[in-house]
């Protein structure tokens, strides 16, 4: 019988909490899918005062799931009580691009939620609330969230590209018909749009118990330098042309496994991809939310340094800089308005 630990639940806020990731991503946190089988949550449910009538039936849901972990919920459309003492936070609350608009079309219209709640978590989460920003642009909100929380160190926020990396993974496996677990290190680089770059140059796959290079494993430079490129750069756009909404169970379960790997560390010798303030690794220009290769403990996520980049991937990582330092640019413009 698993021991739960009742006495110490630590305090989960989920934004967007009426939505459709959401939906997916709640049931997840209170499974102990995140944060451990043994540690219990109270769940604080953030969504817009139109959403409150579905955030109701999603409260009877929890309600209905019957989970153990589970020690309480509140529901709110105040930001003072949904970020009272958070330990984490999926900032999921956004509008989702819909068919034909790029990500960064969505900036001036939720940048702003991000410097209200960056805000709030300044003044009510804990000092060491761990963030993860889902809304889109994820990376540009990021940092805007972490600008307007001065108080919170700015490593305790990242974008969620983790999707990306799932995406990545898994259309390696199925290249090779081999099973998605066994390809490791994929890295993520940049932004989570279709400037990203998702870079398989260092990763490495278990084929008939050997680790092997996926690159020569597939032997196909044509193939790895375009196809998978455009098609992992464009996905999010493909299922929102297929489904009419953007991705949702898949992105749910990024969240889920970008927050749990934070939570509990990354096995020796990995690395999993997150959006985290640039320190000048790499070239990259400092103070972004840039996706990097980052290795995981106690907590502390740290950019994997010395991975060998071609002229090929400096300039993949120059592209996905430079929509950076826009949308940064356009960002703070926005909020200074
Ligand atoms: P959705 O429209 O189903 O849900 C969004 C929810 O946010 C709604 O319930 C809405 O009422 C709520 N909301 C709006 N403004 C809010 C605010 N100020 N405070 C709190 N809640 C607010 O959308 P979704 O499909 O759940 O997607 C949410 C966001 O996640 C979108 O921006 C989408 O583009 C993004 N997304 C990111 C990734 C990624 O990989 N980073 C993947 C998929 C989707
Ligand atoms: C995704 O990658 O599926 C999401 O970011 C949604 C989108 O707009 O592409």
């Amino acid at each position: 019988m698993v021991n739960i630990n009742n006495d110490e639940p630590i305090r989960v806020v989920v934004t967007g909490a009426a939505g459709q990731i959401a939906y997916s991503l709640i049931s997840m946190i209170a499974n102990g899918d995140v944060f451990g089988k043994e540690q219990s949550v109270i769940l604080h449910l953030l969504d817009i005062l139109p959403a409150m009538g579905v955030l109701e039936g999603v409260c009877m849901e929890i309600d209905d799931l019957a989970l153990p972990l589970v020690k309480g919920y509140v529901k709110t459309i105040e930001p003072e009580v949904a970020f009272k003492d958070v330990d984490a936070a999926f900032l999921v609350g956004a509008m989702p691009r819909r068919e034909g608009m790029e990500r960064k079309d969505l900036l001036s219209a939720n940048v702003k939620i991000f410097k209200v709640q960056g805000e709030a978590l300044d003044k009510y989460a804990k000092k060491d609330v761990k963030v993860l920003v889902v809304g889109n642009p994820a990376n540009t909100n990021a940092l805007i969230c972490s600008f307007y929380a001065p108080s919170i160190p700015k490593e305790n926020f990242t974008a969620m590209t983790r999707l990306d990396q799932n995406r990545a993974q898994s259309a390696i496996a199925k290249r090779l018909n081999t099973c998605v677990s066994s390809v490791k290190n994929v890295t993520i680089w940049g932004n989570h749009s279709s400037t990203q770059f998702p870079d398989v140059y260092n990763a490495k796959v278990e084929l008939s118990g050997k680790s092997n290079g996926v690159y020569s494993s597939i032997n196909d430079s044509e193939w790895l330098e375009n196809d998978f490129i455009k098609t992992i750069q464009t996905r999010g756009a493909a299922v929102i042309q297929a489904r009419k909404m953007s991705s949702a169970m898949s992105a749910a379960k990024a969240a889920v496994d970008h927050m749990h790997d934070w939570w509990l560390g990354t096995p020796e010798g990995t690395w999993v991809s997150m959006g985290v303030l640039s320190d000048g690794s790499y070239g990259v220009p400092k103070d972004l939310i840039f996706s990097m290769p980052v290795s995981i403990s106690k907590k502390q996520w740290k950019i994997v340094e010395g991975l060998k980049i071609t002229d090929f991937a400096k300039s993949k990582l120059d592209l996905t800089a430079k929509e950076l330092l826009e949308e940064k640019e356009e960002a703070m413009a926005v909020c200074n308005a």
